[in-house]
């Protein structure tokens, strides 16, 4: 285990998430190196008693979750979930996140969004006064990707965010693609003034898959930072 500061601070964050956790829960297990903490402590929790069935987000998460021996599941078999514990590359007062940074976006939607509840787990670095210095993933299909980037800038525009739009490589001449086959775009708008507009025409868009905006799912933001953990939001009930 990495033991920078930084580290240790998602992983208290990812253990006061854990300690919700209870045997018979059925858990979505989020994406990223926050999330990974989560995912550990409930296999830590698991060699010692603890009954979960876990739907992942990720091929990534799913194959850390197997490493630890969880009993995982599917959406399809398992459609309704207690609890979604995952990260956030942003996130505000109001608890809107940009996620994504991870590329598992619509995968981490889909689970939130069938859970009762969403913890998202962070450093104190993720919080923002406004969304949008963290660059917003939009997911599309690959089917007219240029077309699908004019929508997406004009709609961006449209809702005060100019800023430029760049398809997600991993080497020069190849795509970034999702779990999914999907590729990304990153929108490089600084300042978001209207996250819910943005959403909303984001979701207009033909070709639009899915985007980072995750508004209205988290229910508490657990934030470790160097005074302690501080919780956003509502932890119990
Ligand atoms: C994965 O697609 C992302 O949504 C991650 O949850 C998010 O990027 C946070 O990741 P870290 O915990 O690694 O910062």
């Amino acid at each position: 285990m990495d033991h920078s500061p930084i580290e240790l601070l998602k992983r208290q964050a990812a253990e006061r998430a854990a300690a919700l956790v209870r045997s018979g829960m059925k858990l979505g297990l989020g994406t990223g190196s926050t999330a990974a903490h989560f995912v550990d402590c409930i296999g830590e929790k698991a060699r010692e008693g603890l009954d979960v069935t876990c739907v992942p987000t990720s091929e990534r998460t799913r194959a850390q979750a197997e490493g630890w021996g969880l009993r995982l599941s599917t959406l399809d078999e398992t459609p309704e979930l207690d609890l979604t514990v995952d990260g956030a590359d942003e996130f505000d007062s109001a608890l809107r996140l940009v996620k994504g940074g991870g590329g598992a976006l619509l995968r981490e939607k889909i689970v939130a969004a069938a859970s009762k509840r969403m913890i998202v787990i962070t450093d104190a670095s993720k919080e923002v006064a406004h969304l949008g210095k963290f660059k917003l993933p939009v997911e599309v299909d690959r089917f007219g990707l240029v077309a699908t980037r004019r929508h997406i800038e004009d709609a961006a525009r449209a809702c005060g965010c100019p800023g430029p739009v760049v398809q997600r490589k991993v080497a020069e001449d190849k795509d970034y693609l999702t779990d999914g086959g999907h590729p990304i775009f990153d929108c490089d708008f600084r300042l978001i003034p209207d996250p819910d507009a943005l959403a909303r025409a984001l979701n207009a868009i033909p070709g639009v898959v899915e985007h980072g905006l995750f508004i209205g799912l988290a229910s508490v933001v657990i934030v470790a930072d160097v005074s302690g953990i501080r919780v956003v939001g509502q932890l119990e009930g």
